[in-house]
């Protein structure tokens, strides 16, 4: 396919939205054409599988259930956004994809990363992303970071182990995807974050022939 996809992952409170932020402006400085979604969303459908999963209210759905409404959420994602701007050669950013279910459902909910991958096999159709970018810090800073922010979601509302969980399941998806994850120290400015951002940006762009 054409095109190029990003994804950008880390545990809550890692700093990746501001990151992306400073991304965006990156690319379209150099004049490329950029489509930027997130997970769970990026379709009108999808926002509302969202509001759903990440409702506060609804402590008893089952990770299960879980599991299957964000795989339900990326399907309709891919086929109806991200695949045609692929397609269309553009650069797709997104916010969190399917290592977000493997690093939350699969390991901190325990369900295991092969059934989260059996069950996303319908919702990826196909789609990996061409690089991830993993902003790696600790569970505690980063789940501090979002205490101070605003109203804590359903998932960010987890206990403390929970999102040890989810961060030791990035550290083992890091080191099944060498290749395709790059692991970027997130404790520390926002400006030296932001260039090895571009550094790894820059290489696939290359390898791309964006540049
Ligand atoms: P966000 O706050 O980064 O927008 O993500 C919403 C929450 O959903 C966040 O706590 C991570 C979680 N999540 C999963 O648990 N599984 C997934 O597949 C995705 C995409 C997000």
């Amino acid at each position: 396919m054409k095109g190029c996809f990003i994804t950008v992952e880390g545990t809550d409170g890692s700093g990746k939205s501001t990151q992306i932020e400073l991304l965006m402006k990156y690319l379209t400085d150099k004049g490329l054409d950029i489509v930027f979604s997130r997970e769970p969303g990026g379709t009108e459908i999808s926002e509302k599988i969202r509001e759903i999963i990440l409702d506060i209210d609804n402590k008893n759905m089952t990770g299960t259930t879980e599991a299957l409404l964000y795989a339900a959420a990326r399907s309709q994602h891919v086929e109806e956004k991200i695949i045609p701007a692929l397609e269309a050669g553009k650069i797709v950013i997104c916010d969190r994809f399917v290592d977000s279910s493997i690093a939350y459902q699969g390991a901190a909910r325990n369900l295991g990363a092969d059934v989260i991958m059996q069950m996303n096999s319908f919702a990826l159709h196909g789609l990996m992303p061409d690089m991830t970018l993993f902003f790696d810090l600790s569970p505690e800073k980063g789940i501090l970071r979002k205490k101070n922010e605003r109203a804590l979601d359903r998932l960010e509302a987890e206990k403390l182990d929970f999102h040890k969980r989810v961060y030791e399941g990035y550290r083992m998806l890091c080191k099944m995807y060498p290749d395709r994850i790059v692991p970027i120290d997130a404790d520390r400015s926002v400006e030296t974050v932001h260039k090895d951002v571009v550094e790894a940006i820059d290489r696939l762009l290359k390898e791309k022939h964006y540049v």
